[in-house]
């Protein structure tokens, strides 16, 4: 990059931010469905397999997102923002850090110390991490559903932004993270 601007996010970063996008939204939707389902019934049970192995990979995913995020430079913020939506931007943006790895973390912690099933897409059981422990399992899962509210506030504001930007204002805000974007301005 030899010091240039770059004109968008760095390739493997944009990738992996729609990778997320979309396995992000299913683990939500799937989870959001479930909620609503009494325990130990069908599909409820099925679906949260499902759900706990998309949650998982989104975790790996975001901890190579990190490495991928603190290792190369991201492009300048469009200058049409002013100051307050640069900082809304950036809010968001941490938040969805946040909840990236908090909900696998808190997730994890439910199902390990609660003994609920741990298998990874069928194929093998995670090691189960405080076994028996109530009140990790008890704090995992109340703060699992409260940020939940978080998750759906800050992915339709995120999610809206981006529109806003793309169809509204037409600046190059979605251009950054498009795949076909050359990175170079
Ligand atoms: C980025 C990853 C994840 C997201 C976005 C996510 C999101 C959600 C949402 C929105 C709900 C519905 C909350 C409610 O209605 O109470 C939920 C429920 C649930 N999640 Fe996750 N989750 C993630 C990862 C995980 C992981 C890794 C596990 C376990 C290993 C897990 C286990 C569960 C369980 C068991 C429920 C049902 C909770 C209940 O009915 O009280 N989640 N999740
Ligand atoms: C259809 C869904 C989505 C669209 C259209 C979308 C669009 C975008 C766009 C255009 C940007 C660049 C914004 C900028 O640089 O100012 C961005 C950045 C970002 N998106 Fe999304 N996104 C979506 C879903 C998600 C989801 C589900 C997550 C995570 C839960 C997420 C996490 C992020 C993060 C953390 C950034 C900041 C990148 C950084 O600075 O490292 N996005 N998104």
């Amino acid at each position: 990059m030899s010091g240039e601007v770059p004109a968008a996010y760095d390739p493997l970063l944009r990738r992996i931010h729609w990778a997320t996008a979309v396995l992000f939204i299913a683990a939500m939707l799937i989870g959001c469905y479930c909620g609503f389902q009494p325990p130990g019934t069908s599909p409820r049970r099925e679906l949260l397999e499902v759900h706990k192995s998309l949650g998982v990979t989104l975790f790996a995913l975001a901890i190579l997102r990190i490495l991928v995020r603190s290792a190369t430079s991201a492009p300048p913020e469009p200058r049409s923002f002013g100051r307050i939506v640069r900082w809304a931007a950036r809010l968001n943006h941490w938040a969805l850090y946040l909840v990236l790895l908090a909900m696998p973390v808190t997730g994890y912690l439910f199902s390990s110390a609660g003994g609920y099933s741990l298998k990874y897409f069928g194929l093998f059981s995670w090691p189960r991490l405080f076994a028996g422990d109530q009140a990790i399992a008890r704090i995992g899962e109340a703060t699992h559903d409260t940020l939940a509210y978080l998750v759906y506030v800050v992915v339709t504001l995120h999610i809206s932004a981006t529109l806003w930007h793309a169809l509204v204002k037409k600046d190059e805000t979605l251009a950054r993270m498009w795949p076909a974007t050359k990175a170079e301005p």
